[in-house]
């Protein structure tokens, strides 16, 4: 089970288990199910309200990916994602460091999910 640790600027760490693999368990979901306040509306990729950066832990490759159109329309509009770094996503696989927590299903990695941070 992977550990997702939560960080904002203005409240004490926390980290928590998620359950991998379901393809349900979102970021977003983790986060509420754990009464963490993360900004959110649509819950529908469509908004941007719930921006954050995820960095991958560990020393395995990130498996945050792929993106949908939807998230990555919307991460380019608040500028967070170029261009450049859509070309990665598709030749190396690699998830961009800013993503939608509504959208991003959680895998079997620790991660660092900050929020507040946009
Ligand atoms: Fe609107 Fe995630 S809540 S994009």
């Amino acid at each position: 089970m992977p550990n997702i640790t939560f960080s904002h600027p203005d409240y004490k760490d926390k980290t928590v288990y998620a359950v991998a693999g379901s393809h349900t368990e979102t970021i977003l979901k983790i986060a509420r199910e754990n009464r963490l306040p993360i900004q959110f509306d649509c819950q529908d990729g469509e908004c941007g309200t719930c921006l954050v950066r995820v960095t991958h832990l560990g020393k395995t490759k990130p498996k945050g990916g792929p993106l949908t159109v939807k998230e990555q329309t919307v991460l380019q509009e608040l500028g967070k994602l170029t261009a450049d770094e859509i070309e990665q996503m598709s030749v190396d696989d690699f998830p961009p460091a800013w993503r939608l927590a509504c959208q991003m299903i959680v895998r079997d990695e620790d991660l660092l999910v900050e929020y507040g941070v946009n």
